[in-house]
């Protein structure tokens, strides 16, 4: 018998407004072509005044214990994945475990940028197979839009607003590739590429700061980096791209989606793809993808998936499951 963290249930939300590529071309010299000629990007959603990356995640996380049929009791670790929590501290999985009535277990952000789900997820997944909790809920949950620079069009038209979550179960499973659940998973990190993809501001500047960003540097390593991980993830799970039956990438641009599928020798009818909706959502973009591929019957229970995404860090990885 091999321990599993298997999905019991998933769940997003995504703030009501809706900003779609129009709204940008009054406010810097962009067209709604070029935004969804380069990125794929056509609306994204943003949060309203006062509203916060907890809240978006609570919401989210509701909706994955509702799925469930859970209540927060029956969690005992949560763990958010974000790069845009409430406060610098606390973290905003001790806001969200509060909200939702969570008294007993722990909760702790995890920070790895866009790649934040994939490491929290490998992280939820240690802590259960190490039998250190028997249900995680695994949040993503980002407002990007206050990090923008609204004057810098190379990345304010890019990112977007929301929140996924994935309630985690143990169970046993045989130990094969057949079981559900997590099969493998793969994290890389590289600090020497930090200037191309960094935020300005921080605690040692007194600001929040903006988004910086090299775009075609970032793209480079993107396209080399994420099939790479995601091979490697599948080699450790003892399977190959054939046996993939969903890609659910980290929703940051249509080409590096779709140059991916194509390195990995995928056809985009097997990638579940969002981006177009929501932009990039950073931590949030892969539960959100989930969420969005099962409501729309493109995942089932007992598909094979393969998540990977790249951010700020460098960070990269891939996860590998059952569903
Ligand atoms: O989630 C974390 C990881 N992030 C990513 O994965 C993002 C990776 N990078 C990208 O997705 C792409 O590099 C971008 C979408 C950011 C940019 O696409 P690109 O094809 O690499 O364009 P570029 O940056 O080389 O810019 C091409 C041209 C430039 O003009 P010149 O110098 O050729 O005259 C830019 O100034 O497009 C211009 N440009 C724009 N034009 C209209 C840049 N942003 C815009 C814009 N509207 N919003």
């Amino acid at each position: 018998m091999t321990l599993r963290a298997v999905v019991r249930g998933v769940g997003h939300y995504l703030p009501e407004r809706v900003v779609p590529n129009s709204e940008f071309e009054s406010m810097i010299d962009t067209s709604d072509e070029w935004i969804r000629s380069r990125s794929g990007i056509e609306r994204r959603h943003f949060v309203a005044e006062g509203q916060t990356t907890s809240d978006l995640g609570t919401r989210a996380a509701q909706a994955a214990l509702a799925q469930a049929g859970l209540s927060a009791e029956d969690v005992d670790a949560l763990i958010v994945a974000t790069s845009t929590a409430d406060l610098t501290f606390p973290s905003a999985a001790t806001m969200i475990q509060a909200r939702l009535g969570m008294t007993k277990g722990f909760a702790f952000d995890v920070q790895a940028v866009c790649a934040g789900f994939v490491f929290a997820l490998a992280n939820a997944n240690a802590l259960i197979v190490s039998g250190q909790a028997k249900r995680v809920l695994v949040i993503g949950a980002e407002t990007f839009s206050r990090l923008m620079d609204w004057t810098d069009r190379g990345t304010c038209v890019l990112f977007g607003d929301g929140a996924g979550a994935l309630v985690l179960e143990a169970q046993d499973g045989a130990g094969t590739a057949a079981d559900r659940g997590i099969l493998s998973t793969d994290l890389n990190s590289d600090g020497r590429q930090r200037d191309i993809l960094y935020v300005d501001g921080g605690v040692s500047t007194g600001k929040t700061g903006h988004l910086r960003m090299q775009g075609k540097e970032v793209f480079r390593h993107a396209v080399e980096k994420l099939a790479e991980t995601a091979h490697t993830a599948l080699e450790k799970a003892g399977l190959t791209s054939e046996d993939v039956d969903w890609i659910v990438p980290h929703q940051a641009n249509i080409r590096i989606i779709e140059g991916t599928a194509k390195r990995m020798q995928v056809p985009m009818d097997r990638v579940v793809v969002t981006v177009q909706d929501h932009g990039n959502t950073s931590a949030a973009s892969i539960p959100l993808a989930l969420s969005v591929g099962v409501e729309r019957g493109q995942i089932k229970q007992g598909d094979l998936i393969v998540t990977e995404a790249i951010g700020g860090g460098l960070a990269w990885g891939s996860v590998v499951l059952r569903w």
